[in-house]
């Protein structure tokens, strides 16, 4: 079998080799912790492709260092983003978000009324729609969430999308899943956004799921949910076992409809309908 890179001798444009796929497989999998298997192939290629020539790159191997190099993180965010999908929506698989109105928000915001601490997280949030329906659901519950030490946490490892969820405008056809008093029309043709009072609720980071936590305290609630679907499965095994000890006794987990809770971490979640855990295992509470 030849490697060699295929180079269209009349438009010059760079095409990913075998050898190039297998290079940046490695690549994602050590540092975003995706699993690349062959069947991607196709379509890693033609949008690598497309990038490379964008970038007017005719070397592959440079292109490849350049990601590790300093500087680099710009682009390593590119390639992620051409490798995984940004998809979400507000109130996606919106059972989820029964279970939180009808079952893990109200003692938490019990606990909160009597001076303890609530956290959520919403892991691996993209555009930001996953913790602000979560924020919603919270204050439609508790108006005066805000008052109480309750947060919320949105995180993604894509440095992009954690700008727009910052930034918290949307299309008006977007914000048209969500109630009407929590839409702020914009000014002078900009996009609406979301109003202060939900978004003084959420703040967000950029945070690797294969990478260790850098928490001190646990969650009452984890949502991570069409994430884990990119990692292989000894990776997922770890990401849930991490996200079981950043639990609290009695905490949720919500993860994604095509994803399957397994490994040591399954033997201390208990199904709470479906997939929905309730982590079972005792601890110090914070
Ligand atoms: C399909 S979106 C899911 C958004 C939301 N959770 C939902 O279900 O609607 C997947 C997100 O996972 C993020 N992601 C992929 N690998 C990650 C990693 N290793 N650490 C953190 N986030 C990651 C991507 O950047 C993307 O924004």
């Amino acid at each position: 079998m030849t490697f060699a890179r295929s180079i269209d001798p009349g438009a010059g444009q760079f095409t990913l080799s075998d050898q190039d796929f297998e290079a940046i497989a490695k690549f994602a999998h050590k540092n975003f912790g995706l699993a690349l298997s062959s069947n991607k192939k196709p379509l890693v290629s033609s949008r690598l492709s497309r990038r490379l020539n964008k970038l007017n790159v005719r070397n592959f191997d440079k292109y490849l260092a350049s990601l590790d190099a300093p500087g680099g993180e710009g682009e390593r965010s590119e390639l992620l983003s051409l490798l995984t999908t940004n998809v979400t929506q507000f109130f996606r698989e919106p059972h989820h978000f029964e279970t939180l109105r009808e079952e893990v928000l109200p003692p938490l915001i019990e606990k909160a009324r009597s001076g303890g601490r609530v956290r959520l997280w919403s892991a691996g949030c993209s555009n930001g729609q996953e913790p602000y329906t979560i924020a919603m659901v919270l204050h439609q519950l508790c108006p005066d969430a805000g008052r109480l030490d309750i947060k919320i946490l949105g995180t993604d490892i894509d440095p992009v999308v954690v700008r727009t969820a910052q930034a918290a405008q949307y299309p008006d056809d977007e914000l048209a899943q969500i109630p009407a008093k929590y839409r702020v029309k914009g000014r002078k043709g900009d996009d609406s956004h979301m109003p202060e009072v939900i978004r003084s609720l959420v703040s967000f980071g950029v945070l690797n799921l294969i990478e260790p936590f850098p928490f001190h305290g646990k969650f009452d609630a984890i949502y991570c949910r069409n994430v884990a679907i990119y990692f292989d499965t000894p990776t997922q095994q770890k990401v849930w076992a991490a996200f079981q000890k950043s639990l609290n006794p009695g905490g949720y987990l919500f993860i994604g409809h095509s994803e399957r809770m397994s490994g040591p971490a399954a033997s201390h979640l208990q199904s709470a309908g479906i997939t929905t855990y309730i982590n079972s295992s005792a601890g110090s509470r914070t």
